[in-house]
């Protein structure tokens, strides 16, 4: 592991909007070391950034080495794994195994990746800290939308009674245009596909399982609940008609996918016009209901290549000054 003067070394694991988006914003970066970078056919080692990012666009192999993902994870000696595969909310692979074996190994993590949280936050958070080494998460919840930092760091001081919050961008959207423009769901949910904000499978987005996730996440990091997906009460938007969406408009209301993480659920919820959760398209907004604080409402772009490499870009530069 490198010292405070040297680069801090990282692997992106999963090279896709998000991990593209993380290479291209840590090219900026003069601190920052990249040494491997893996998607699902191999694995680029020292890789030079604008040359792998041009592959990849290009629909090239980025490949150079035989190694695998999990083999740069155990056995090259550097300071991060950035895990951004895909969400997978049945067991969290293969990215669990990827942060288990990392964080086993002494490596600090960084993931957007809901899946090995959802699945195993307890084990993981707790592999963490006996290896002393950093799990951090921020992306997994909001995209660049501050929430989990923002409440472990600045709101230390205060007691979260509860988090509402409009979690899914992709939701977001569908709803604002359905209501807005009197749009027909297929259509918006394939502009949301086409613009990339989807998850790869969307009906984890349109039926609630994303909002669960972060729901869980939520739950178990401020909360000090052990809850899985399981523990969710779920409905999704996937049967919202046009009529439910014009008469809540015609009474002073919009129609928004609400995650309440005091009660694990997620469900089409009423918000009036005015009110600071009413955010539009593929924004996300969250109401923080402290003790002390009073309410505290966030919003930002929940989902997005750069928007999401962001949060990742700040969790890094927190494990980096963690170090010094
Ligand atoms: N598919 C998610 C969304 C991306 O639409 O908000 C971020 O989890």
């Amino acid at each position: 592991m490198g010292n405070s003067l040297s680069p801090l070394t990282l692997s992106i694991i999963g090279f896709g909007a998000i991990g593209q988006g993380v290479a291209t914003i840590v090219q900026n970066v003069p601190q920052i070391k990249v040494v491997a970078i893996a998607d699902s056919k191999g694995v680029a080692l020292m890789p030079d950034l604008k040359d792998v990012l041009a592959r990849k666009r290009g629909g090239q192999p980025i490949a150079n080495s035989n190694l695998t993902a999990l083999d740069v994870i155990r056995t090259i000696d550097h300071d991060v794994v950035v895990e951004v595969t895909p969400t997978n909310i049945h067991g969290g692979e293969p990215g669990l195994t990827h942060v288990r074996e990392a964080l086993k190994n002494k490596r600090n993590v960084v993931t957007s990746n809901k899946g090995p949280l959802v699945a195993a936050f307890d084990e993981l958070t707790q592999l963490a800290y006996t290896n002393g080494v950093a799990l951090r998460y921020e992306a997994t919840v909001g995209g660049a939308m501050p929430i989990v930092n923002l409440i472990r760091d600045t709101l230390a001081g205060a007691r979260v009674l509860d988090i509402r919050g409009v979690l899914n961008g992709t939701c977001n959207y569908i709803l604002t245009r359905m209501a807005e423009e009197a749009l027909d769901y297929d259509q918006v949910l394939s502009e949301a596909q086409d613009m990339g904000i989807a998850e790869a499978d969307p009906t984890y987005d349109v039926t609630g399982i994303d909002t669960a996730c972060k729901v869980v996440i939520l739950a178990n990091a401020f909360f000090g609940r052990s809850a899985t997906f399981a523990d969710v009460d779920v409905t999704g938007i996937d049967r919202i008609t046009q009529d439910a969406l014009q008469l809540a408009r015609q009474r002073g209301f919009a129609v928004k996918l609400v995650g309440d993480v005091q009660e694990l659920t997620v469900s089409p919820k009423l918000v009036p016009i005015g009110h600071p959760l009413n955010v539009s398209g593929t924004l996300n907004a969250a109401s923080i209901l402290t003790d002390t604080a009073g309410e505290i409402t966030v919003a930002g772009k929940g989902a997005g290549s750069i928007e999401t490499a962001s949060a990742i870009l700040s969790d890094i530069l927190s494990v980096m000054r963690d170090r010094s």
